[in-house]
């Protein structure tokens, strides 16, 4: 350049799908010439999506953008996708990694927040507190009753969990406090897990049939994609709860709703569905003895802010030419 020219410094482009906390915009701003769909609570409209990926070097999204072949295809010089959230089902990793686009995520930091919400869907649904509070309120407490609103016991009970990762340990971590017996089943088996902890590595149709909680704790995947059906839930016991706070898809719903119905099992507590949102005609929603959670596995006001630093660090981190710290593929 001679010294005449002045020298021209062309931001990169990204695109955030959500509107951030103000200090993590303001971190992407003075990198970054930034795109952003500016609304907390409603989703980016996929036309939006599409249009405005076109010429961005990096994207930060959540896990409601289905960042498939098309997206990924729409845009050339795309170098970075960071998902805001540890699972990354949303994002067609293949179709990115043929492009050498990186993909990230946002790991550990929300693995205690997340066992926390599981535990507690596990007591709201084994003592049914949601019910119990609409009873309260709405005025249909008449006295106390013996039998009135009874649920089952936590402590003690024997708890399966489906995918002892970080998640999985927190929740076991957690389980031991209530005295529980632990089983788990995983594609490999954690000996330092079995010793710390003295959780039992249980083949899959065992653990169904000796647990009073099983906990879905795996990523969704083509291999897990309806590991809950028919033929699982009629393994498991008629007194037994299954609590999914992992993705839709891994508990097939049209067959819970029948074991439930059919009282193969006794509850469930969920947090992820096959639709999010789910759909009010769903007819998961007017089982009794089912709790739903709008998708809040991470939703702890530090975790989100935790999350939304984590993955703006790595958006920077790629865009500026270095290896991100949570890269997935
Ligand atoms: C939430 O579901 C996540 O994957 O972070």
């Amino acid at each position: 350049m001679n010294e005449e020219q002045e020298e021209v410094i062309v931001k990169k482009k990204v695109l955030i799908t959500r509107r951030p906390p103000k200090h993590v915009l303001k971190m992407l701003e003075d990198k970054f010439d930034v795109t952003v769909w500016d609304s907390e609570e409603e989703q980016i409209p996929e036309k939006f999506l599409l249009e405005n990926i076109k010429n961005k070097d990096g994207i930060l999204c959540l896990l409601t953008e289905n960042i498939n072949e098309d997206v990924i295809n729409n845009n050339k010089r795309l170098k970075v996708i960071s998902n805001l959230a540890v699972g990354y089902n949303n994002i067609d990793i293949t179709a990115a990694n043929k492009r050498d686009i990186m993909v990230t995520n946002t790991p550990g930091i929300l693995t205690e927040t997340t066992a926390d919400l599981t535990f507690g869907l596990m007591l709201a649904t084994s003592r049914r507190l949601i019910e119990a509070s609409e009873v309260v309120r709405q005025g249909k407490w008449k006295t106390w009753s013996p039998m009135f609103l009874t649920g089952m016991d936590v402590h003690g009970a024997t708890l399966g969990i489906i995918g002892l990762g970080e998640i999985g340990a927190a929740v076991a971590r957690r389980a031991k406090g209530f005295n529980m017996n632990l089983l788990y089943y995983n594609r490999s088996k954690k000996p330092e897990l079995e010793r710390s902890l003295g959780i039992k590595y249980t083949e899959k149709d065992q653990l169904l049939k000796e647990s009073d909680y099983v906990c879905i704790l795996t990523p969704l995947s083509k291999e897990t994609k309806n590991l809950i059906s028919k033929r699982e839930l009629g393994l498991m016991k008629s007194t037994s709860i299954l609590i999914n706070t992992s993705r839709g898809g891994i508990v097939n719903e049209a067959d819970l709703r029948e074991a439930i119905l059919n009282e193969d099992i006794w509850g469930a507590g969920l947090d992820v569905f096959d639709q999010e949102p789910i759909p009010q005609e769903s007819p998961i929603l007017d089982l009794p003895n089912v709790v739903t959670l709008p998708h809040i596995g991470s939703a702890s006001i530090k975790t989100r802010v935790n999350m939304w630093e984590m993955a703006a660090q790595n958006l920077i981190k790629a865009l500026s030419g270095n290896i991100p710290p949570n890269l997935v593929k």
